[in-house]
């Protein structure tokens, strides 16, 4: 599409409980219109129909490909129809807003990858997180070494509900939780093990306990559960200079900083006599504008195919997700032993040629440390 055109023209495939919150918050934005949905089923489109009178509906997504006037789609079906349903959209020209988890497995995520690549549209992965305040922030301390060398992360996501039949807890919830470690250690692990138990169903886990080894021995653990009596969305990150907690379903406290941590006593005399010092100091509140990151996230979708630069998560991204994926799937299968994550995203843009210094700092998902920017593939670089 030109980069001149001004008003992206938007299909949402998939309005059951999460699509029709893109239908609003695209439809909020003025560079772009939300045209039409599309759903299997007809009850879900007649809703669509009462709450947004001037979107268009149909129960077959290939009608949104066929026509020439959709320029992006979101596809926010079940996680196992992600692959196919975006492999269409892009074989049909068109650029894609896949919900996480991007598919199911590393090798559709790379086959996804190659084809955004190959036919230069977008692939953005809905890692919806990376566009929350709170995470930015965290990021940003991490960045400015406020934190220090990060020793350890720990996340909890729990709920009673929603239950999920076609995908279990971790690729549910978990993998908001991957792209956020991800994203604040900027780098991807090298090992993990998981455990989890099917509690309400057959060889669906409930309920699953992860822990990711990043390089330099950084560890990062996992609780996820929709069978658990309170909803936490929690994320604990000690490092060695202080110490960080973000809580999502605070409001008025979302992130607190720590100065709390060990100091080395001045003056020891022998290995006998070594303790650390337990150092108590200030905690502060810090403060954050609260804008919907779903509504963070529509907007870097549209600046992106717009304007050809990357604002997001792209399909590095999401095969870097689905490779931990994969790897903790193994783990569990053999019973919670150590994995490696296999390969590594750069495999996928071997054949093409990066120029990393095309890629803008600025971009509010990519700005930070060199080396993550010249990381990004070639279909984040590419003019659309
Ligand atoms: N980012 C987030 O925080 C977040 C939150 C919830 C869900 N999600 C993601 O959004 C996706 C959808 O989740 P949900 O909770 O809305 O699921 P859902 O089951 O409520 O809705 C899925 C809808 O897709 C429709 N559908 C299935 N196959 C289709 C096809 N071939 N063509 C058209 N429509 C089809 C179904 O009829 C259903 O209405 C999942 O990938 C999920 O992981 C993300």
């Amino acid at each position: 599409m030109s980069s001149k055109k001004q008003e992206l023209r938007i299909g949402v495939i998939g309005c059951g409980h999460w699509g029709p919150n893109h239908v609003r918050v695209f439809s909020q934005l003025d560079r772009t219109r939300v045209v039409a949905c599309a759903d299997l089923q007809q009850e879900r489109l007649d809703d669509m129909r009462r709450r947004f009178p001037r979107v268009t509906t149909t129960t077959d997504y290939r009608d949104l490909l066929n026509d020439s006037s959709i320029d992006a789609v979101v596809v926010a079906t079940p996680t196992r129809t992600h692959a196919a349903i975006a492999a269409d959209a892009m074989n049909a020209g068109k650029h894609v807003l896949v919900e996480k988890p991007l598919c199911m497995t590393a090798d559709e995520a790379n086959h996804l990858g190659y084809l955004a690549d190959r036919l230069g549209v977008v692939l953005m992965v809905g890692h919806v997180f990376l566009f929350n305040n709170g995470i930015r922030k965290l990021r940003g301390l991490i960045e400015e070494g406020e934190i220090g060398d990060v020793h350890y992360l720990d996340a909890v996501r729990t709920n009673l509900g929603p239950i999920r039949g076609d995908v279990n807890a971790l690729f549910d919830l978990g993998t908001h939780d991957i792209s956020i470690f991800n994203y604040l250690l900027d780098a991807t692990p090298v090992s993990v093990s998981a455990t989890g138990s099917c509690i309400t169903q057959e060889a669906v886990e409930d309920v699953c306990f992860v822990t990711l080894r990043y390089p330099g021995n950084t560890l990062a653990h996992i609780h996820v559960s929709w069978l658990n009596p309170r909803k936490v969305r929690t994320l604990t990150v000690v490092g060695q200079r202080k110490m960080a907690h973000w809580d999502d379903i605070d409001p008025a406290d979302t992130l607190r900083l720590y100065d709390k941590g060990l100091d080395q006593p001045p003056n020891y005399d022998s290995f006998g006599d070594f303790r650390y010092l337990l150092r108590h100091a200030d905690v502060r509140s810090l403060a954050m504008r609260q804008i919907e990151p779903l509504l963070n996230q529509a907007a870097a979708f549209a600046d992106w195919v717009l304007t050809g630069i990357p604002y997001g998560p792209g399909a590095r991204d999401g095969i870097a997700v689905a490779r931990v994926l994969d790897a903790a799937m193994r783990s569990m299968q053999q019973g919670g032993v150590e994995c490696l994550v296999d390969g590594n995203a750069d495999m996928l843009c071997q054949a093409a040629s990066v120029d990393a210094t095309s890629i803008p700092t600025s971009a509010p998902h990519l700005a930070g440390k060199a080396g993550r920017q010249n990381q990004r593939p070639p279909s984040m670089t590419r003019k659309v």
